[in-house]
């Protein structure tokens, strides 16, 4: 596997969550498999679970690891192509991202949307370019419209707690102080809808999302209606996808945080967020601390991801 930005990169995803039972049985498993291989994490944005998480992964296979906060000591880049630099940045993505090339095996990029230009977001400039110009294998650690390691590891923790074959999973919008991308709810749509599940989404009106992420899943505008009989509920703030509203923040509307009054609508449903959450703007302190919350053993499960990825990854070098 050369590249990783999408559920359809990973090929038999049967095949991945049966690899991903294996590795968690025992994650040192291929722990030669890396040895004096370099994988090198490139972070524009801030993140504790993916740089652990990937980090952790990366040493289970026996690989270094190189970690950039490309904000934080390295030279400020322009990303913008046809720029007269005579600003603050004084290196192009263009020259730094063949550089990184030079020093590692794989790369691992991190950046978000800009929220300012949908067509700039959705056409990965930042993502594609690492695929473009350094000459090695890239792995998306949430880009502008997607995070597949998140949504693998969603799957996974589904998976491992499901006990019906084509569970009811709710992804439901929650609010938000800040405006926030829509990769984390793409992911989770895609993922949700390879794997069979029956993916209701709801949210407030003007909220919807890419299509080409969502199709087969159900749009219920009616939340109530939505938590009915849900598994699970996976919560998540975004912002507005559609035309003109693109990045905008179109509700802050409280009625939407999930609490125990809404989860108790559902068949015990355990509950899903991908952290970082904002307690009792996304949820209430008692549901996320219920024994129904699964936040955490998702987060233990983006080392399996990653670990999956990685391998996978490291047999196509
Ligand atoms: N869920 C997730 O990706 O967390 P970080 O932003 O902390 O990496």
């Amino acid at each position: 596997m050369r590249y990783f930005t999408s559920v359809s990169d990973l090929g038999d995803l049967s095949e991945a969550l049966r690899l991903a039972k294996e590795i968690k049985a025992d994650r040192f498993k291929y722990d030669t498999l890396g040895r004096h291989k370099t994988l090198m994490m490139v972070f524009f944005n801030s993140s504790l679970r993916t740089r652990l998480s990937t980090q952790k992964a990366a040493l289970n296979l026996g690989m270094n690891v190189i970690v950039l906060d490309v904000n934080a000591g390295a030279w400020k880049l322009e990303t913008e192509r046809g720029v007269i630099m005579d600003g603050d940045k004084p290196e192009h993505l263009l020259e730094a991202i063949p550089v990184m090339g030079c020093y590692c095996d794989i790369i691992g990029v991190r950046s978000f949307a800009g929220l300012t230009s949908r067509e700039y977001d959705y056409g990965e400039v930042v993502l594609n370019n690492f695929i473009k110009y350094s000459g090695r294998p890239v792995f998306s650690m949430e880009a502008a419209t997607g995070h597949p390691l998140q949504g693998f590891a969603d799957i996974i923790t589904i998976e491992e707690h499901k006990t019906k074959p084509r569970p009811k999973v709710v992804m439901s919008w929650a609010p938000h102080p800040r405006a926030l991308p829509q990769a984390v709810p793409n992911s989770f749509a895609q993922w949700s809808l390879a794997a069979g599940y029956d993916l209701v989404i709801t949210h407030p009106h003007g909220y919807e999302l890419d299509e080409r992420f969502t199709k087969g899943a159900t749009i219920e505008y009616d939340r109530e209606k939505a938590f009915e009989g849900a598994d699970f509920v996976y919560a998540k703030n975004w912002s507005a996808y559609a035309g003109d509203n693109y990045g905008a923040i179109l509700s802050k509307d409280r009625s939407w945080t999930v609490d125990s009054r809404t989860m108790a609508l559902t068949n015990d449903a355990y509950f899903m967020h991908c952290l970082p959450v904002r307690r009792n703007m996304i949820v209430t302190d008692d549901v996320i601390e219920s024994p129904r919350s699964l936040v955490i053993p998702e987060t233990a499960n983006r080392e399996i991801s990653a670990t999956v990825v990685l391998k996978k990854m490291l047999e196509s070098l």
